[in-house]
């Protein structure tokens, strides 16, 4: 791999992102940003300053602009349609509804949806199935985090209160990412020609948009809102319109409505309460929190990209020889390859299906998923020491709505105005947030949930035996984390209420949290939970995280947080 290469796959980082990119690292992108390990700590905070730089630039231009977009947008949404082909004409037939249900508490149901997803046969059958090796790319599926038990209300409970965080659902490449780079500086170089295998890629195309959902990823969120109402209905107050949050960014905003169309029907207008924040750079928003947060951004705090590519090296050098073999005219990178990797997992989700997916080997995709998992622990959760920092503005709204307490202090991502009774009710049974990946990964470091930090650091030279962070049972696709506050007179001694943390369907273990101490179904008493939780929002110092100067420290980190006394 000569340096020129190199050189271009780092070219793919920040900086070259940075006019179109309204966020410096929102989401999964990172798996296509990782930097060399030359990066050195100023040219990555001028990297970062130069973004910022853009990011207003691009503001400037949208508020020039941008506005009467809005405007068209905002009217079209209330079009009405052809008046020649009317929506309303009558004679609907008898509509009486039935009760809510409230599946939650009678057969939790499983998920395993990925139609209309067609991987290869030899990829897709019982012993290895591609689409649970994908990183933060693989659809969401129902999982197990190591508990015996299922997330069905345990018996002797009820269950009083559900909070939803959720992904968005699958989309297409995030801008700037590998893939497209891919099919320019490599299929697209002059004397490109391939042979055997990857012939293909002699008459290929690339298909894929950007940063908006795929049809598949438009039905995960109608499911999951099919499956929320099914399983928790039973939650909904008669006559209330519940207020379910989610941000301007358009994926974001496609996912809510999807799962609305999903949870109420259509048409959902008059059933519950759209808050749309705004993801900007630089306005508080405790679901996209890396836009104040801008120590979470810095190259110089975080290992992932260089072990990412420590790990690339190691797991696709075989990879790489095979199929340079089959190509002319270009040498092929280890990052090149992985790019490839990449257009399986995106063409799967977007197009259904991928002639790059059986290129690889079952061993090769499952150093796929493990660079995701490298990616996902060093950038976006424990490895990072503004993650903790990151999560806390979520965590405070939880235990607000948990408490039933409105919030008074905003000095982390919180923001004031959208802290009204009417923007932020205290009274609902059942709440539901949209967000990305890399915030479901903050919150379970800033909930201190450290049984998913037990394989770190993470090794770059194997994949660790029973690894305890798997980015695919945590931040797939339409992932969503979901907290049960339930009543249970008689559980346990000394509690009668708790709480417990579903992830993807598996329950959360939280022996790991100070005051839970072990419990077969997961259950922490509330009041427990809550203390340690407060404590732990307390010792978590935003501004100076967030904010402050400070290097990576030689030790490695473990709990999202810088060094601490
Ligand atoms: C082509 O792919 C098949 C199966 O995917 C594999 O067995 C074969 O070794 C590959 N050929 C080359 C030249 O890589
Ligand atoms: C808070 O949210 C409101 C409404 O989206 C927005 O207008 C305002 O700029 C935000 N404030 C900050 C500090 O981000
Ligand atoms: C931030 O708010 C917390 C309460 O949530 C309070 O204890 C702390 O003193 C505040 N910090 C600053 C710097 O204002
Ligand atoms: C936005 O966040 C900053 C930093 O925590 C805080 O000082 C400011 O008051 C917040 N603004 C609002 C409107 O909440």
């Amino acid at each position: 791999m000569g340096p020129p290469r190199e050189a271009r796959a780092d070219d793919s980082d920040l900086d070259s992102n940075a006019p179109l990119l309204p966020a410096p690292v929102p989401s999964s992108s990172a798996a296509s940003t990782p930097t060399s390990s030359s990066t050195k700590p100023s040219s990555s905070r001028t990297r970062v300053a130069w973004l910022v730089v853009a990011c207003f630039g691009v503001g400037l231009l949208w508020l020039a602009f941008g506005t009467s977009y809005l405007d068209r947008k905002d009217r079209s949404a209330h079009w009405e349609g052809d008046p020649s082909f009317p929506s309303r004409v009558g004679y609907e037939g008898p509509t009486p509804t039935g009760k809510e249900a409230f599946a939650a508490a009678t057969s939790y149901p499983s998920n395993f949806d990925s139609h209309p997803l067609h991987p290869p046969a030899q990829l897709a059958n019982r012993k290895f199935n591609i689409l649970h090796h994908l990183g933060n790319l693989s659809p969401w599926r129902t999982v197990n985090h190591g508990l015996r038990t299922t997330a069905q209300v345990p018996e002797g409970c009820t269950v009083e209160e559900v909070q939803l965080l959720h992904r968005h659902g699958a989309r297409y490449p995030t801008t700037g990412a590998g893939t497209e780079s891919f099919a320019k500086n490599v299929v697209g170089a002059e004397g490109f020609k391939a042979s055997g295998n990857l012939s293909f890629l002699n008459g290929w195309e690339y298909k894929l948009g950007a940063e908006i959902l795929t049809p598949f990823g438009r039905e995960q969120l109608f499911n999951l809102g099919v499956s929320f109402r099914t399983k928790y209905g039973h939650l909904l107050r008669e006559g209330q319109r519940p207020v379910f949050r989610t941000e301007s960014q358009d994926r974001m905003h496609a996912s809510a409505l999807n799962f609305a169309a999903g949870f109420w029907g259509i048409p959902f207008e008059d059933k519950y309460h759209q808050l749309v924040t705004i993801e900007w750079p630089a306005f508080n928003n405790t679901l996209a929190p890396y836009m104040t947060c801008t120590n979470a951004n810095r190259v110089d705090l975080t290992l992932g990209p260089r072990k990412m590519a420590q790990w690339m090296k190691r797991y696709l050098e075989g990879a790489r020889a095979r199929l340079q073999e089959q190509v002319e005219g270009v040498e092929l990178s280890h990052r090149d390859v992985f790019d490839m990797q990449l257009l399986c997992a995106y063409e799967l989700v977007a197009l259904g299906g991928s002639a790059f997916c059986s290129l690889f080997t079952e061993d090769e995709w499952r150093g796929f998923e493990y660079a995701h998992d490298i990616e996902f622990f060093d950038i976006f959760s424990f490895g990072q020491p503004a993650q903790a920092a990151v999560g806390k503005g979520w965590v405070q709204e939880w235990l607000a709505r948990t408490l039933k307490q409105p919030l008074s202090d905003f000095n982390s991502t919180t923001n004031a105005t959208l802290h009204t009774p009417g923007y932020f009710p205290l009274d609902q049974r059942l709440y539901v947030d949209a967000t990305h990946d890399t915030i479901v990964s903050a919150v379970l470091t800033t909930l201190g949930f450290s049984s998913f930090a037990r394989s770190g650091p993470l090794p770059t030279d194997r994949i660790p035996e029973d690894l305890s962070f798997v980015t695919s049972s945590i931040s797939p696709f339409a992932a969503n984390l979901h907290s049960q506050v339930l009543s249970c007179p008689g559980k346990k001694e000394g509690s009668s209420r708790f709480v417990r943390w579903i992830l993807n369907d598996g329950v959360v273990p939280l022996d790991s949290v100070d005051g839970c101490g072990e419990d077969p179904e997961g259950l922490c008493p509330l009041g427990a939970f809550v203390e340690v939780t407060q404590t732990r929002l307390q010792s978590i110092d935003w501004a100076h995280d967030c904010l402050a100067e400070y290097d990576l420290p030689k030790e490695p980190i473990l709990d999202g947080r810088p060094p601490h006394s």
